[in-house]
């Protein structure tokens, strides 16, 4: 398989998975330093959004998907009580390493665990989960169709909610700004800081690539979801998509 993500995965028409892991895990020490650094910071409110919206689901378990470094599982983790259960998964194992070692760190952090797990084949019962959350998860999936459907499969039927955080398509006013700092500065700057330029041109060329909200709304809408709500945040830079199972 080839070492860029930005090469697509023969059988599907998202990246490819290996590349994608491979990646991710060369950036994982730098992860959150350059997710700051590149946001302004903004990044931490867009999460907290999200976690807003699972709190006011009162879930009993909820399960984050493409965890990463694991900032919405911890976020999760302060916002809700101690006796829903946490769990983040994530299919590349650096990035789960730094998890655990911010897991460490912390004085208590009880219920939470991560663990491997690819979201194209979740390792999760049917309708296991009262909540499902995948923060800048979902563009990177080899077939999100599919990944759609199992997330799907292990909520709660009828009750169990999806959420999902992800760059969309920005609204018109910002694209004369925002393309060019996605093109040209964003991989320069994150190239330098975490040393792997390619990593970057994938974030920008996977961002660009992206489908607009609505096609999102639509694309969850034909995994069988319901009701399906789209937040645009800071200039449409942003969407976080709220489903019923
Ligand atoms: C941009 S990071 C997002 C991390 C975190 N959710 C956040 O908000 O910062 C994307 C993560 O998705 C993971 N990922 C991509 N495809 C995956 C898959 N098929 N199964 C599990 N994790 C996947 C990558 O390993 C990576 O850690």
């Amino acid at each position: 398989m080839s070492e860029d993500p930005r090469t697509h995965h023969p059988s599907t028409a998202g990246p490819d998975p290996a590349a994608v892991s491979g990646m991710f895990g060369r950036i994982a020490g730098r992860y959150d330093l350059v997710n700051h650094l590149l946001t302004g910071g903004i990044d931490v409110w867009w999460r907290r959004n999200l976690v807003r919206a699972v709190t006011a689901s009162n879930p009993s378990r909820v399960v984050d998907l493409a965890t990463g470094s694991g900032d919405v599982a911890f976020a999760l983790r302060r916002a809700l009580t101690d006796e829903v259960e946490i769990v983040g998964l994530d299919f590349c194992r650096p990035m789960l390493e730094e998890a655990e070692k911010k897991k460490q760190r912390r004085a208590s952090c009880p219920n939470l665990n991560f663990a491997f797990g690819d979201i194209l084949e979740l390792p999760l019962d049917d309708g296991s989960a009262d909540a499902v959350t995948i923060s800048f998860g979902l563009r990177n999936l080899a077939n999100r169709a599919k990944g759609l459907r199992e997330m799907r499969r292990c909520l709660k039927p009828d009750t169990g909610r999806l959420f999902v955080l992800e760059f969309t398509q920005p609204a018109r006013w910002i694209r004369p700004f925002y393309f060019p700092y996605l093109r040209h500065v964003l991989p320069c700057l994150a190239g330098w800081i975490s040393g792997d330029v390619a990593a970057y041109r994938y974030l920008n060329t996977s961002i660009e690539g992206f489908p607009p909200a609505a096609r999102i709304t639509a694309e969850i809408e034909s995994a069988g979801f319901r009701e399906v709500r789209a937040r645009s945040m800071t200039g449409s830079i942003v969407t976080l998509h709220e489903a019923l199972a």
